[in-house]
């Protein structure tokens, strides 16, 4: 997607062909800074201060943590520790894992020789992989925008969307923003209510700035507005991203998701999850039980940063002294509640037969 009309991805090789770049997402929307990661701990630290985010950046990016360290090292020992490290990041999107034991697997079948390039190779196949996926996802998504806007007998659309699912969570296009760009380009008038996404903002700081960075019409709102817009006819569909997808069609997304999906069905409103097929955990059907949810620093919570008017970017404290404070950063929002699943290879019911149907290669794992 372009940045001030210049294309970029997420993530990419650096000039030296080794070293990795970003761009540092805990700085937008003030300031669009690229880093440079030249080691394993800088990639780990990297995925857990969440520089890189989203679920498949976060599996991109760790891929590419492998082959830093594996051209530091290409010992199956280093293999095993950047794996480790890689891994404790952050617990719940499984894309983290799903890259992970790609690349071990292959690696491990190598002569150490052969490690470094075929880890670079395969890191890009996965990053190019992810376009291609959520390219499908868009045009997916796009169907259904221009289905619900022909049923309400008009050429505009009012979406509600929450967290950042937009091409900073992907390498790029995103996963529920892919048919929100799709549907802007082919001229379908998209306005998105962008929820603010307490406590660390992805929606005011990312979804928001990417929106307005490729001309799409957007408001943000504050958490817990969506019902109300919702009641007043003011929202037509609401679209959500998801870090993990259990078998049964649960999904795991940013913490408040599984309120809104409780408020459009209250409100018979579609709610539609998108989602590359890395994000399915063919391990586990129940996504409130099975599904470890990350539990982030309070200080997320109990502070906030912004930009003050000379420029200066601070950090404040909101908080009352003394005060608990509690970051779950994901919830669930059961299948029922689900009203499709917007896949690479199409869109199916929220259920086991739903992804069945369109990964059949699957039917036998699970
Ligand atoms: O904590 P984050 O910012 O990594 O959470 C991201 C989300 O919740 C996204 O909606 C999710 O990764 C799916 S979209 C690409």
């Amino acid at each position: 997607m372009r940045v001030n009309g210049r294309a970029y991805r997420t993530i990419w090789v650096a000039a030296d062909c080794q070293s990795v770049e970003i761009i540092d997402q805990t700085l937008l929307p003030h300031q669009f800074a690229i880093v440079t990661l030249r080691t394993l701990d800088r990639a780990a630290h990297a995925i857990k201060s969440m520089q890189v985010r989203g679920a498949p950046l976060i599996g991109a990016a760790a891929a590419y943590g492998i082959c830093l360290a594996i051209a530091a090292d290409a010992s199956d020992e280093a293999l095993d520790r950047a794996y480790d490290i890689l891994l404790a990041t952050r617990p719940t999107a499984i894309n983290l894992r799903w890259a992970l034991d790609d690349m071990r697997g292959r690696l491990r079948n190598l002569p150490r020789n052969a490690r470094v390039a075929a880890a670079y190779q395969r890191a890009a196949e996965i990053c190019e992989e992810d376009i291609a996926i959520n390219s499908a996802i868009g045009d997916h998504g796009l169907k259904i925008f221009r289905d619900v806007a022909e049923k309400k007998g008009r050429a505009s659309l009012n979406v509600l969307t929450h967290c950042n699912a937009g091409w900073l969570a992907a390498v790029d296009w995103g996963t529920a923003l892919a048919p929100i760009y799709k549907a802007h380009d082919a001229g379908l008038d998209v306005h998105v209510w962008v929820d603010e996404t307490r406590p660390r903002n992805q929606g005011m700081s990312l979804t928001a700035w990417e929106l307005g960075q490729h001309g799409v019409r957007h408001t943000v709102i504050a958490d817990n507005v969506g019902g109300h817009l919702m009641q007043h006819g003011m929202v037509d569909l609401v679209i959500v991203g998801t870090d993990r997808t259990t078998a049964s069609g649960d999904v795991c997304n940013k913490i408040g998701t599984y309120l809104k999906a409780l408020a459009a069905k209250d409100n018979d409103l579609p709610f539609y999850v998108a989602l590359p097929s890395p994000t399915i955990d063919w391990r586990i059907s129940d996504g409130v039980k099975d599904i470890p949810i990350e539990q982030r620093d309070g200080e997320e919570l109990s502070h906030i940063s912004g930009r003050l008017q000379d420029g200066k970017i601070v950090q404040v404290d909101i908080s009352p002294p003394g005060s608990a404070m509690a970051n779950f950063a994901f919830d669930v929002t059961p299948a029922h509640l689900v009203t499709g699943l917007i896949t690479e290879r199409g869109v199916c019911a929220a259920s086991g037969e739903g992804l069945r149907s369109l990964f059949p290669e699957r039917a036998r794992t699970v």
